[in-house]
């Protein structure tokens, strides 16, 4: 239509009114449902800031009891969704595997994937949340050609998940309480962050009324992009190529300011923090505690380190507000943690799942929400007469 403005990136545009994360980029401030981001990752587990998430309020006692019995209970998958795995190639990557079974989950429970009936958008909720650390799990395990572990119920969520993704049948697995704490914060700094891309793709595909399956299954897709969550492995990827040319930190940054072949500094940048991000500057500390943790030093943290010291004085990155987002020092934890480079944006998948549920049922509760479904400015030929084949 005549008054139709572009908008590339949707830069300037809001896609929905949202009561669930706030984000002020300038001063680096971001809070779930009001609540400060460091006040829930210092003392707030994941389950109860999903539910914080998905409810809206953080749980009571007994509200919370409730739903951790309630996730416990469904985290096995169904026996013939085993078998969905067996279908990929050893080395295919988690990321598919972890979508492809997403939408392969549904089908199993037909009957209760009516997005407008509250009772199965609340078990759709609650089999998601219970099983993707087990699908996450048994796509690493499939990988590396090791059995498949049952979830243990006497376990928590992010325990399960270590046992499940580490563990053999043949010798008990030591858990590592440091590890869960590590772990656990870093999936409630990834659990939701209003309209990024990823969750703009679960609302969007939600928005044409498709079930909460195959809308996280998109979200998951999107994430994969290096752009997106992707960006975790490729700053490992990064300052692995770092170091493997004699760890020359200036001579790449120099890279990255000529954009020569398009090479970008992963894990820095934001399209909405034009500060420090507020989710890295906690990842950094727990970086410390973790990579100090056996006296063993990875020589990738100092080039981290340096990169981001050398970008934050340079013009270049000063000029364009260039800081390290929440990517930055993931990978180096997980490294550390013993998880390939494969699996860092399965992680943050399993982090995202619990925004990606609230933004969805908010969606559908919404009585303004329409389909998804933006304009174009048109620029291509104008009218003209097709030619038959043998005059063209
Ligand atoms: N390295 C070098 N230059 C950069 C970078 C970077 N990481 N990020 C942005 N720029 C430059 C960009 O080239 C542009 O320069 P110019 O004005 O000369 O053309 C300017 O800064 C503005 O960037 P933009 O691409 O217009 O910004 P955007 O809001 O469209 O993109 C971004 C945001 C996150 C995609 C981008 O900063 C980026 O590609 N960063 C690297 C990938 C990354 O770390 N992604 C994770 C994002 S946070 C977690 C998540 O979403 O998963």
């Amino acid at each position: 239509t005549g008054d139709t403005t572009v908008d590339i990136g949707f830069v300037n545009t809001a896609s929905c009114n949202s009561a669930i994360t706030y984000i002020d980029g300038d001063a680096g401030i971001l809070r779930y449902r009001g609540y400060p981001i460091e006040q829930l990752a210092e003392k707030s587990n994941f389950i109860e800031t999903s539910y914080l998430l998905i409810y809206g309020e953080l749980p009571s006692t007994a509200e919370l009891e409730d739903f951790t019995e309630r996730i416990r209970q469904h985290t096995m998958l169904h026996e013939d969704l085993k078998a969905f795995f067996n279908g990929f190639p050893r080395d295919a990557h988690p990321m598919p595997v972890l979508s492809s079974a997403v939408s392969a989950l549904g089908t199993f429970y037909q009957d209760s994937l009516d997005p407008f009936d509250k009772e199965h958008v609340e078990i759709s909720t609650i089999r998601l949340l219970a099983k993707l650390p087990t699908i996450a799990a048994y796509a690493y395990k499939k990988s590396i050609g090791q059995p498949f572990l049952y979830p243990d119920n006497e376990l928590s969520l992010t325990e399960n998940f270590l046992r499940m993704t580490f563990g053999v049948p043949a010798t008990n697995y030591d858990i590592d309480p440091d590890m869960v704490k590590a772990l656990d914060q870093l999936l409630i700094l990834h659990a939701d962050h209003e309209q990024n891309c990823s969750t703009s793709t679960v609302r969007l595909v939600g928005s044409a009324h498709a079930n909460l399956f195959n809308s996280v299954s998109a979200g998951i897709h999107a994430l994969s992009g290096p752009l997106h969550g992707g960006a975790n492995s490729a700053v490992l990827e990064m300052l692995d190529g770092i170091l493997e040319t004699g760890g020359d930190v200036d001579t790449f940054v120099k890279k990255v300011k000529n954009k020569e072949d398009g090479v970008k500094l992963m894990g820095f940048g934001h399209r909405v923090y034009k500060n420090y991000d507020p989710r890295a500057a906690i990842i950094k500390k727990t970086t410390d505690s973790i990579l100090g943790k056996d006296g063993v030093r990875d020589p990738l943290l100092d080039i981290a380190l340096q990169l981001e010291q050398r970008a934050l004085e340079d013009d270049y990155f000063i000029e364009r507000k260039l800081y390290p987002n929440v990517d930055f020092y993931t990978g180096l934890i997980y490294k550390a943690m013993g998880f390939p480079t494969k699996m860092f944006t399965v992680l943050f998948a399993m982090g995202r799942l619990p925004g990606w549920i609230a933004q969805w049922r908010e969606m559908i509760e919404d009585p303004e929400t329409k389909i998804g479904r933006p304009r174009q400015i048109y620029t291509g030929a104008t009218e003209r007469d097709y030619t038959a084949i043998s005059g063209r």
